[in-house]
């Protein structure tokens, strides 16, 4: 690898963190590593607790697996592994991001977001049901995210009001992430179809409950029976038992019935979007990249719009991030990935959801080359030349896949000025330097950013070393590490509008 450019690019991957991929194994006890606080639910396998980074402070969401109680059946642990696979390839607005997977003799660890305002299926007990414009808000959230799933050939399988979470526990805000993707797995490349028995009684196709080998369009029935309990407050299919519910559904006629009082105020829209999904013959029922455009979800009022100004700090922002230095990048996209704020990923998803024409859930060249000339609007320092705009891209998708997810365009389009504080920087210091010496050595930096493609090549860390370790001992120091870091940043901020840094709301962590 002489090529300097390939040399980069090879960097550049391995120091963004999502390319951490598989268990690590703990070495030590994971209190070292992780504060464990209150559960915050209860899984069929283990237990989910609310849990804090010692080191980093992040909070985080940790999902426990006794090893003893999956290993006895070889499908359980089929299962996690797909779980994990899965989840460490999305990347989404929608869907539940982890962090790391860790390993002891005894447990698995999933290290993953937290997501703070709880289940929909308890919002629903509470509230009954929405009103369609709340319930068309919700399920326009999730088709994106199963289109986004369908589209890299995953199907979650297990789609229900319990696996849906609010992101705050505002009765108002009605952002919704798809979790739990323990029975989903990858449907290209195997057996197109599905024939195991999984989900849940009332969510589940009736192509599965006929034991007929089954695809995608699972997930696509499972949306229908969310949509119809949001807008009515009950199930579509009833029963007291399992059984009781199956027989609802194979009894059940061709047309759904939507005869009782509380769906007369509802829109044929929406009874149309529910029978689109809930139809019976899989091959006839919609697929999401249909149900993206559905009428009904296209009425919903798209009032949140990004300002001027906003638009060209983004704008600035992915310019910016051509410069940057690997080490800069990596270390910022680590930041972004565990520090943004609410406010700034908020602005950021709008604009990321904006430029995703397609609703596929990523970037295509030609999308990002437009969005970004939307962003520049009239602005002419924020225009490309056509090469201009291909490293702009190149700059941008990290992984080469020739398209930008949500995570590698959250990290070159946030604020880094905002990012680069001292309190961040001293937070992912701290993370790095794992044995609390107060020093980073190359053994602790390739802890954090260590894939196994930087395996094979150690000399990438001797230039990774190179810029940082300005007095050549070997080690990075907090001194060395804000200098790097804080650099080029700062001084390129002078013209950054962006004077309240997170929106003047309390600083909230993700
Ligand atoms: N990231 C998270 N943030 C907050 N709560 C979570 C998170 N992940 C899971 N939970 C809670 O834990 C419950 C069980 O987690 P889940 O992944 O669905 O496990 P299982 O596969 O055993 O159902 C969820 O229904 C939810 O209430
Ligand atoms: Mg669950």
């Amino acid at each position: 690898m002489n090529d300097p450019t390939r040399r980069q690019e090879a960097i550049q991957r391995l120091l963004s963190f999502k390319d951490v991929k598989g268990f690590k194994k703990l070495d030590g006890d994971i209190h070292q590593h992780y504060r464990f606080f209150r559960q915050l639910g209860k899984g069929s396998f283990g237990e989910v607790l609310l849990g804090e980074h010692v080191r980093g402070r992040v909070q985080c969401a940790i999902k426990v697996i006794r090893k003893k109680g999956i290993e006895k059946h070889q499908i359980l642990v089929n299962l996690m592994h797909n779980e994990l696979k899965v989840l460490e390839e999305a990347s989404h607005p929608n869907i539940m991001r982890i962090f790391e997977l860790l390993e002891d003799a005894e447990r698995y660890y999933i290290v993953s977001e937290y997501i703070r305002g709880g289940e929909l299926y308890q919002r629903i007990v509470n509230l009954k049901s929405f009103t369609e414009q709340k319930a068309a808000e919700i399920v326009s959230q999730l088709v994106l995210a199963v289109n986004y799933m369908h589209q890299n050939d995953i199907m979650h399988r297990d789609i229900k009001a319990e696996n849906i979470l609010l992101e705050s526990k505002d009765p108002e805000d009605l952002r919704v992430k798809i979790t739990d993707f323990g029975f989903a797995c990858f449907f290209k490349g195997e057996r197109q179809n599905k024939n195991e028995v999984l989900g849940s009684p009332l969510y589940m196709a009736p192509e599965i409950i006929a034991n007929q080998p089954y695809d995608a369009k699972v997930d696509i029935w499972s949306l229908g029976v969310v949509t119809y309990i949001l807008l009515s407050g009950r199930p579509p299919f009833k029963g007291k038992s399992r059984a009781e519910i199956f027989e609802s559904i194979k009894a059940s006629g061709e047309s759904i019935d939507f005869s009782g009082s509380w769906w007369g105020p509802i829109s044929k829209d929406a009874k149309d979007f529910i029978s689109k999904a809930l139809e019976k013959d899989p091959k006839k029922r919609a697929s999401a990249g249909e149900l993206v455009n559905h009428q009904w979800l296209a009425n919903i009022e798209q009032d949140q719009s990004l300002t001027k100004r906003t638009q060209l700090e983004i704008a600035e922002s992915l310019q910016e991030f051509r410069s940057f230095s690997i080490f800069q990048s990596g270390v910022l996209s680590f930041i972004a990935n565990t520090k943004a704020s609410a406010y700034d990923l908020e602005q950021l998803k709008l604009s990321f959801l904006q430029m995703d024409v397609n609703k596929d859930g990523r970037l295509s060249f030609e999308e990002v080359k437009s969005g970004v000339d939307k962003l520049a609007g009239s602005n002419i320092s924020f225009r490309y030349s056509k090469t201009g705009y291909l490293s702009l891209m190149h700059s941008i998708d990290k992984d080469r896949n020739g398209f930008v997810d949500y995570q590698e365009f959250i990290s070159a389009a946030i604020s880094k000025a905002s990012l680069a504080n001292r309190e961040n920087l001293a937070s992912a210091f701290r993370t790095f330097d794992r044995d609390q010496s107060g020093l980073i050595s190359v053994e602790e930096l390739k802890c954090v950013f260590e894939s196994a493609e930087s395996k094979k090549d150690a000399g990438l860390w001797v230039e990774i070393m190179r810029e940082v370790d300005k007095n050549g001992d070997n080690m990075i120091s907090f001194e060395e590490f804000a200098e790097v870091m804080q650099n080029k940043i700062i001084a390129q901020s002078h013209v950054s509008t962006r004077t309240q840094t997170n929106g003047g709301s309390p600083r909230v962590i993700y």
